[in-house]
């Protein structure tokens, strides 16, 4: 099941991303909604980090294109707001906490000017609210892989974007950061950000979020939470897998969702 909306902040269509050749992205249509919190869940290898990574054209297409509040992506890169899955980032790099965050506004300081007094404020603040203040001048290779995350998650906040995408920003970070994370992150689409989050729990999806990709390769679903947290699209989407992550039927009960039976 696919939703389509009209003026989506995020249009992809059509895009297909091949590496060596194996199609790992296939034929994806998708629209997201201003203000929405999307997540994307999907089995490890589905695409996942792919998709974002090809929306923010850090990886070439084999086909398709994107568009992002109606424009081309370079256009626009100053209102997005990238988070890497943490694995995926060189932490050796020697930076104190503060100017991490602080490179988040880069884009809006410009590459040759120096960071102002708003600017350091702006990154102060970001760290307050991920709860990492007494590590300001902490070297960054220092932290903890949960600390890291959350010095990641502080630089995004600092840029003030419009478009947020962050992968897996929940993995390695403890139960108590992960709800005082989502309840930034609400607040954010509440102000009418559009925040899109790789997440691999789905204990939390229906809490979490109001918008749900699912993604195997091909796009499985994408609409409102409720249409499409289903136990047939989630089926479609982890196969033979879902079992082992979960039993789908106490899933659906604990998160207070009708099973729709086939009609
Ligand atoms: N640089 C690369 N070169 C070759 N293959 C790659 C490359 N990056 C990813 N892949 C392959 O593409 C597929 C999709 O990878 P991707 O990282 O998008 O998956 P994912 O859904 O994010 O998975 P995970 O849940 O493990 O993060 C995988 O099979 C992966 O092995
Ligand atoms: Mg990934």
């Amino acid at each position: 099941m696919i939703v389509n909306v009209e003026n989506p902040v995020l249009e992809i269509h059509d895009l297909t991303v091949t590496y060596s050749r194996k199609p790992v992205l296939w034929g994806v249509d998708l629209t997201l909604p201003k203000g929405s919190l999307v997540g994307i869940i999907g089995p490890n290898g589905a695409g996942k980090s792919t998709l974002i990574k090809a929306a923010m054209d850090l990886i070439p297409k084999s086909s398709g294109w994107v568009e992002i509040f109606g424009e081309d992506l370079k256009k626009v890169r100053k209102k997005i707001s990238y988070v890497p899955q943490r694995e995926s980032v060189d932490w050796d790099f020697p930076a104190s906490v503060r100017d991490v965050v602080v490179m988040g506004r880069y884009a809006d300081i410009g590459l040759f000017k120096r960071p102002r007094k708003a600017d350091y404020e702006a990154a102060d603040y970001a760290l307050k609210q991920v709860k990492l203040s007494e590590f300001s001048n902490r070297q960054i290779s220092q932290l903890s892989g949960g600390q890291q995350q959350r010095v990641f998650l502080a630089r995004a906040l600092a840029q003030q974007a419009d478009l947020y995408f962050m992968d897996e920003p929940f993995a390695g970070v403890d139960a108590a950061t992960e709800k005082a994370i989502i309840n930034i992150l609400k607040q954010m689409s509440e102000q009418g950000k559009t925040v899109v989050v790789v997440h691999h729990d789905l204990q939390t999806v229906t809490k979490y979020f109001d918008w749900l990709v699912q993604l195997n390769t091909r796009l499985v679903a994408s609409g409102p939470i409720e249409q499409v947290f289903t136990q047939e699209l989630l089926q479609e989407t982890y196969g033979g897998k879902l079992t082992l992550l979960s039993d789908v039927s106490t899933l659906m009960h604990t998160q207070q969702l009708p099973v729709r039976d086939k009609t």
